[in-house]
């Protein structure tokens, strides 16, 4: 979708295309909405006076042909209490618009936004372009009629050039959350993990280093835990280092994100059921969202130094694959004894998190994991898991969450489970006897590998994928969770102010 900021033309609009105006609860149209209703010969007001539609956040009222208005039609949409549309608001706002014109036939819609601020006009393309992603590539024969018709996005705002400029680091973002999206969405056949390290490579256009390690390098390294979950894949494992350095100080140290990529997980030898398998394309949705981070720090060129690990393989049954039993050698050197191969991102995180503290030591390490079902039956589908070792980036994170509507919830690493973990025959087992608590003990594993004060770990199993609409903004599918959340974060706490 092209999305462009303008000042506004004609109050009657343009033939095929749609106009939104927001509506205050009360029925309050703001000045440019007054003057389409008087352009209309008050058919707003009327259409307004007639049912239920008052205002209120997510309401919709959609006029057709108004006569007056050559806009085939003009959607209003509710914007709750007026004075109260903060930056998620007019997102949503923006998002229900596109979707409620997205497939009538319209080619372009016009938001309204004259009276609104550039940064909200900014805002409301952001919002209406996350609501636009769409994972069509493979389909070969879909009607036409069938297809989202609306191709043009134009905010009519006050100061076009404002507007334009406020977009810059929203359309970064947008831009990196697509990204994302798109590697998640990708079936695995297409997305194993030497395509993935190859799509990451390409992001060296936007000025970042991309390092990747194959498996030669990653035997020689001692990455026995990672590559153990890989050897019974005929795809090689792969290891993406991604590096930006954007402080002031490029030798300062980075913050660290470190991504789960299993770019399938059948569960290996400990087999998953069929029903639902096909869902665990989706298991590298942890090194997605890394990536998709990286993206958005070099896209909009942020004061940072940063570094994204992604632990790239694929978890499969076969003569070469591991047994329950086995015992990996880590490149911690502590020994792992593999109860259940289905609970393998641990055992790739275990690696590729003691990489990234030896060679970067960063300021902070954040891992995201599509870690365990244990999560989900605990938070359910809309919220994410957060354990820290540092209650300061703790309360970064749950801030960053709420700013950004990425919900994470707080979970304990509670300690007398850890011993749950001691195994008999080797310094770790990767499962505990029962499934109790199972994302705190996934949890309190990946611990075993930390050395830095500063950790946390997100379990996105819940959030990574969204099997139906998640919000306006977040269609059914993948919803790139993660990205939002660390861009704020970065930005809140860890980039340098720019001197005054
Ligand atoms: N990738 C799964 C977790 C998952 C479940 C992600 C649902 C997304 C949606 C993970 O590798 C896994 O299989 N975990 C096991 C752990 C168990 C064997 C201890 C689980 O949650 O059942
Ligand atoms: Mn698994
Ligand atoms: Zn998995």
């Amino acid at each position: 979708m092209e999305i462009e900021f303008v000042p506004q033309g004609p109050v009657e609009g343009e033939a095929l295309s749609a106009i939104a105006a927001p509506v205050f609860e009360g029925e309050i149209l703001t000045p440019a909405g007054e003057a389409l209703d008087g352009a209309s010969g008050g058919a707003l007001s009327r259409a307004m006076g007639s049912g239920r539609f008052n205002g209120d956040k997510d309401q919709m009222l959609d006029l057709l042909a108004p006569a007056g208005l050559h806009a085939a039609r003009v959607v209003l949409v509710g914007a709750g209490p007026q004075g109260a549309l903060d930056e998620l608001g007019i997102e949503r706002w923006a998002a229900g618009a596109y979707n409620a014109v997205k497939t009538s036939g319209v080619s372009a819609l016009e938001l309204r936004l004259a009276d609104l601020t550039d940064a909200q006009a900014a805002r409301a393309a952001f919002g209406a372009r996350l609501a636009a992603y769409r994972f069509d590539r493979y389909r070969t024969k879909e009607k036409p009629e069938r297809k989202p018709s609306v191709t043009k996005l134009r905010v009519s705002c006050s100061d076009p050039a404002a507007a334009t400029a406020a977009f810059g680091s929203l359309a970064a973002l947008g831009d990196a959350i697509v990204f994302a999206r798109d590697l998640v969405s990708e079936p695995a056949n297409i997305l194993y993990p030497q395509e993935f390290a190859r799509r990451v490579k390409q992001l060296e256009a936007l000025g970042l280093e991309v390092e990747v390690l194959g498996e030669a390098e990653m035997t020689e390294l001692g990455m026995g835990s990672l590559l153990g979950v890989g050897q019974g894949s005929v795809r090689e494992s792969q290891l993406a280092v991604l590096t930006w350095r954007g402080a002031d100080d490029p030798n300062a140290p980075p913050i660290a994100f470190v991504g789960k990529g299993v770019c399938f997980d059948t569960g290996g030898i400990s087999i998953k059921p069929a029903q639902g398998m096909e869902e665990m394309k989706t298991d590298m949705g942890g090194a997605a969202a890394v990536a998709g981070v990286m993206h958005v720090l070099a896209g909009r060129k942020a004061k940072v130094n940063a570094v994204g690990i992604l632990g790239l393989v694929e978890n499969m049954p076969d003569g070469n694959a591991i047994r329950p039993g086995d015992i990996l050698t880590s490149m911690s050197g502590q020994t792992i004894e593999v109860i259940n191969t289905d609970a393998e991102g641990r055992l790739v995180l275990a690696d590729a998190i003691w990489y990234c503290q030896e060679r970067f030591k960063p300021r902070s390490l954040i891992d995201l994991a599509t870690l365990t079902g244990a999560i989900v039956v605990a938070l359910g589908d809309d919220i994410g898991g957060l354990y820290s070792n540092d209650e300061s980036l703790a309360a970064c994170l749950l801030e960053a969450s709420a700013g950004e509507d990425e919900l994470l919830w707080r979970m304990p690493l509670h300690k007398p489970y850890d011993k749950k973990l001691d195994s008999l025959a080797a310094d770790v087992k990767n499962i505990t006897g029962g499934r109790a608590g199972g994302s705190v003990t996934a949890a309190l594993f990946i611990q075993r590998f930390v050395t830095s004060s500063s950790w946390a770990h997100l379990d996105i199993a819940p959030v990574a994928w969204k099997s139906g609409p998640g919000s306006p903004t977040i269609p059914e599918g993948a919803s790139g969770f993660g990205v939002r959340l660390l861009n704020r974060l970065v930005a809140d706490h860890y980039e340098d102010k720019p001197s005054q």
